[in-house]
């Protein structure tokens, strides 16, 4: 790289951010422009070492357009919701430096910007990425034009859930009052510290991608579903102050079975809603049963699962149940031999099976049902990257590698 083209990129920043995975599901807007819900939520924040995004954002007064690259293939940099958080960067930009005294120094709003972005694991996996991939850009531009301050509400205009990948640990998703959304935000309900037992197992199954989806599927339920209406006006309100009560409280049996419930009323609005959506599949099913017959066993909420839009399960448990969880799955959906790794992340301890507990709890076994499991636990938010070698843009601008 010549000192000339060093020169040209007049800045770039990078920053990461994480998955999130909602105990009370928002499913349903009041307003699909600014993206303003029917209901409050609330999520836990996943730890960025085994799921993470990572964008790169450049500015340049030779770039000629805006671009952007999505695990190093160029993509659609017009879609509207990218174009609106575009937008709102830049205006509270312009905001920001209309108020303060002259600023020479700031990157010029109308330079063009080169964004890429790379997830750190298979978008194909059908782990919801949109959460961490708008968290990500709008950290990452907020850095590259100097603006501070609540930026959840920008996420928000980027995907709902994204609003929650703003801040580590447990958060919540104000609905709001406001038609303008200003009062629609994030908020941590406890950081990433507070509950460290806590783990989480990320089982992805095997099969078809998603049918419907979360932006069409939630319209329709909104549209046809009474079960969701009365979910929003009457069960959320009163599961989300119970919930935030069972995290203050590390009570996991609470935590535990309150995170179960609220799947199961999320899909059953699904199955409410005409034409209806199904996300669950047989390979769901069998691991809501494994995770009831696991609890029956032990006499209390061991693990709790929770499903999003799609058949993936996500598995919270105090991490003395890991070992043992692990293995029940193990058996109850032996790994395809293909050499791939069946449990990822962070690592596990082998555990043995008594004899009583493979007896009521492994049923027939479903060999490759699970592809595999990710070990992982609550983490903290949106990270920025001062070395520049972890840029993934060149000093030209362009991706430094493809996918
Ligand atoms: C089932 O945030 O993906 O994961 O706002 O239309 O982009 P849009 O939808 P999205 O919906 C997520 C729905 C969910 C539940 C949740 O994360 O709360």
């Amino acid at each position: 790289r010549s000192a000339m083209a060093e020169e040209r990129v007049l800045a770039a920043v990078t920053c990461t951010a994480p998955v999130n995975i909602a105990v009370i599901k928002y499913w349903g807007k009041r307003d699909n422009d600014l993206i303003l819900p029917i209901n409050s939520s609330l999520s836990v924040t996943l730890h960025q070492d085994q799921l993470k995004t990572t964008t790169t954002a450049a500015a340049s007064r030779d770039f000629t357009e805006d671009r952007l690259w999505l695990n190093g293939e160029e993509a659609d940099v017009g879609h509207p919701r990218l174009q609106a958080c575009l937008r709102e960067v830049r205006r509270l930009a312009r905001k920001r430096r209309g108020s303060s005294t002259e600023d020479t120094t700031a990157l010029s709003l109308s330079y063009k910007v080169h964004i890429a972005t790379e997830n750190n694991f298979p978008t194909a996996a059908g782990l919801a990425s949109s959460a961490a991939g708008y968290a990500c850009l709008v950290s990452t531009l907020a850095r590259l034009y100097g603006v501070e301050g609540e930026l959840s509400e920008v996420a928000r205009r980027g995907s709902g859930s994204a609003c929650r990948s703003m801040l580590g640990g447990f958060v919540q998703w104000q609905r709001g009052e406001r038609p303008d959304g200003r009062d629609s935000i994030a908020q941590q309900v406890a950081p990433e510290t507070h509950w460290p037992e806590l783990r989480v197992l990320v089982l992805v199954v095997s099969g078809e991608k998603k049918q419907v989806g979360s932006t069409a599927g939630m319209q329709t339920s909104v549209d046809t579903s009474p079960l969701l209406k009365h979910r929003a006006e009457v069960v959320v309100p009163e599961r989300l102050a119970l919930m935030v009560r069972h995290i203050r409280e590390r009570d996991f049996e609470g935590f535990g079975q309150l995170t179960m419930q609220d799947s199961n009323q999320f899909h059953a609005t699904c199955l409410d809603t005409f034409p209806p959506i199904f996300y669950l599949n047989d390979i769901s099913r069998h691991i809501i049963a494994l995770a009831h017959r696991f609890n029956a066993h032990h006499g209390c909420t061991k693990v709790a699962y929770t499903f999003d839009a799609g058949p993936n399960a996500v598995i919270f448990m105090l991490a003395d149940t890991v070992a043992e969880f692990v293995e029940v799955v193990r058996r109850s959906f032996p790994p395809a031999t293909n050499g791939d790794q069946f449990v990822r992340g962070l690592p596990v301890i082998s555990a043995s099976l008594p004899e009583e507990l493979l007896a009521t709890v492994v049923a027939e076994p479903v060999p490759g049902a699970v592809r595999y499991i990710l070990h992982t636990k609550p983490g903290p938010g949106p990270q920025f990257l001062d070395d520049p070698s972890q840029h993934l843009l060149g000093a030209d601008g362009l991706p430094r590698r493809t996918a």
